[in-house]
């Protein structure tokens, strides 16, 4: 097992790689790694040399500091969890300020408008640290591909855009959700919820999958309702958005167009836990 917390080590044991030419893949996390993760994992084991997984808990993506301060950490567990996959998986779990020095602050990024969509509406700045970290991983890690899961769609869609725009030459892969049986979509977040919570989680997908079924022959407004309703219904939740917005642009569906795609996007608390999933619509 390769566990490095210093740069240097880290690039050291990549370097042995870079020099015969071997390609390394890259699964940046912030830890309490899941099935979820370990699914980006296998993945970038079947497609590279090298795997290299982050686990850092980036302080500049949070806009709320009992967030941050909660976020579930356990290196002793997260390391027990991937090498159960494999022991030639390299795991990065840097200090904060071995990332940033002294100066944890996000770099602002233009990202043509997707940062203003959904979560950077409601997280003001969240997008300029996830850019801002997963720019410097990416400048420390130089891998040829990373993995990132289409739980966090938006995120996904915001570091290709960051990639396209600083010319990083990383290949930015969206890895379809994660779903326990019971339709949960996997998250590190499920960690907090109860186990009655975790049974009434599941009521998110079964409203993504009626939406799903229901925008075959609706229009988005009409989804858009029918979803907030049966929220409406459900004491257990409060609803913070459901948004039907164009793949490629994140921008909210009125009308539906021909040759484009769409998504249901959901965040939603239960029991003081913000949970978020979305769902392809065609
Ligand atoms: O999705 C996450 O876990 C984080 O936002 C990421 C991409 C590791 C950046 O901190």
């Amino acid at each position: 097992m390769f566990i490095y917390t210093t740069k240097t080590s880290l690039e050291r044991h990549l370097k042995a790689f870079r020099d015969q030419n071997k390609t390394i893949g890259f699964v940046p996390t912030m830890g309490a790694i899941h099935d979820g993760h370990l699914s980006l994992l296998k993945k970038s084991a079947q497609e590279n040399d090298c795997t290299v997984i982050s686990i850092f808990v980036n302080p500049t993506q949070f806009n709320n500091a009992e967030d941050l301060e909660k976020y579930p950490r356990n290196l002793q567990r997260d390391v027990e969890t991937i090498q159960s996959l494999s022991d030639q998986i390299v795991i990065f779990a840097p200090s904060v300020v071995e990332i940033y020095d002294d100066n944890t602050v996000a770099e602002s990024f233009s990202y043509d408008g997707l940062e203003l969509e959904m979560e950077g509406a409601q997280r003001p700045g969240h997008f300029d640290g996830v850019g801002t970290v997963v720019k410097k991983l990416f400048e420390i890690v130089q891998p040829a591909k990373a993995y990132f899961g289409e739980k966090d769609f938006q995120q996904l869609q915001i570091v290709k855009k960051m990639v396209e725009k600083t010319g990083l030459n990383v290949l930015v892969i969206g890895v379809p959700i994660h779903r326990e049986t019971s339709g949960l979509a996997m998250s590190s977040r499920n960690e907090r919820l109860s186990e009655r919570g975790l049974q009434q989680a599941t009521y998110l997908y079964k409203v993504l999958v009626e939406a799903q079924k229901l925008f075959v022959f609706e229009n988005p407004v009409k989804v858009q309702q029918f979803v907030e309703s049966e929220f409406k219904n459900n004491p257990n939740f409060d609803l913070e958005y459901f948004a039907i917005a164009d793949e490629a642009t994140l921008k909210p569906a009125v009308e539906k167009e021909a040759g484009h795609k769409y998504r249901g996007f959901l965040v939603a608390h239960l029991e003081g836990v913000r949970l978020i999933d979305n769902i392809s619509l065609n």
